[in-house]
């Protein structure tokens, strides 16, 4: 099996094009061969695939349950595939992985690209291995010991939220990951909400970077499958002309990590901004408790 596909890095931070395998007739055999090759690449691209609705969710459905967007909405039969069209704006042009704000967030997503706009509309991806492995130690140490507050706020919906560590392990690689993203993470649990502010900018700034990242032209039928625990994308809102997306997504365990080394930091008096912010941590506090325990 291995033998037959043809393996090709598109960057040296991550990604790969995949050559040599129909989509639409895959077997457990060539699954798993995938999975490896995802969790090598973090990001694989499949040119030539043109799979039907029916094909791409019998794919998605070899790596595990299907999941349909929680907010977005969708016109398809099959809840589980998700067409989205755009010709500007209405696109994630803020870096992310899929559904951090769920207490068990994507594990894979699934997205074949059905019409290219005339220009521009390139898709990218970072690398969140090498964003934690080329900090400093000592900020590395720091950014083990928290944990940050995920919300749905994009989507209208700010009261869907969940803390997960900020570096967790990947369960197959055991690499650790620096896991906050712009779009979904609001706050550090155990700063305060200034300090909270300048740490996540500062990451956020990082993880942009390009030496982190693969940058992908689409053509129409190419097929990508990327691994949500270990990497952030961003699509480039630049595009002139239709840009039409179909995705299922397959859904993940909870995120792993360390232990938080401090208790929550949030402080609820007073009605000034920074308390308006506390509120909202406490409020989650005092209503859940979904922070992996490992
Ligand atoms: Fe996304």
């Amino acid at each position: 099996m291995a033998s037959t596909l043809q393996v090709d890095r598109v960057s040296s931070a991550l990604g790969a094009e995949v050559r040599g395998i129909e989509l639409g007739s895959v077997n457990a055999e060539s699954t798993q061969e995938i999975e490896r090759l995802l969790w090598e690449h973090q990001v694989l691209f499949f040119p030539n695939q043109n799979l039907s609705n029916e094909e791409h969710v019998a794919f998605g459905q070899q790596f595990g349950e299907l999941q349909g967007h929680p907010h977005l909405e969708n016109d398809q039969e099959d809840q589980r595939l998700f067409i989205l069209k755009a010709s500007r704006g209405g696109v994630a042009d803020e870096w992310h992985s899929d559904l951090s704000f769920l207490p068990s967030p994507a594990l894979y997503s699934i997205l074949q690209m059905i019409k290219c706009p005339d220009l521009g509309g390139d898709t990218l991806w970072a690398n969140l291995y090498l964003a934690f492995e080329e900090l400093s130690p000592p900020l590395r140490e720091l950014c083990e010991g928290l944990s940050a507050l995920h919300n749905a706020e994009p989507h209208g919906r700010p009261e869907t939220m969940c803390i997960h560590p900020m570096v967790r392990v990947h369960p197959e690689t055991g690499r650790k990951v620096l896991f906050v993203n712009e779009h979904f993470t609001r706050r550090i649990v155990e700063l305060s909400v200034g300090e909270s502010a300048h740490l996540l900018a500062y990451l956020y700034r990082w993880i942009s970077r390009p030496r982190f990242h693969v940058r992908y032209r689409w053509q129409p039928g190419t097929l990508a499958m990327w691994d949500n625990r270990c990497t952030q994308h961003s699509v480039l809102n630049d595009f002139e002309g239709e840009r039409i997306i179909k995705r299922v997504t397959v859904m993940g365990d909870q995120p792993s990590g360390l232990k938080p080394k401090w208790p929550p930091y949030a402080r609820p008096v007073g009605p000034s901004d920074t308390s308006r912010h506390d509120r909202m941590l406490e409020g989650f506090l005092q209503g859940s408790n979904t922070l992996s325990e490992d």
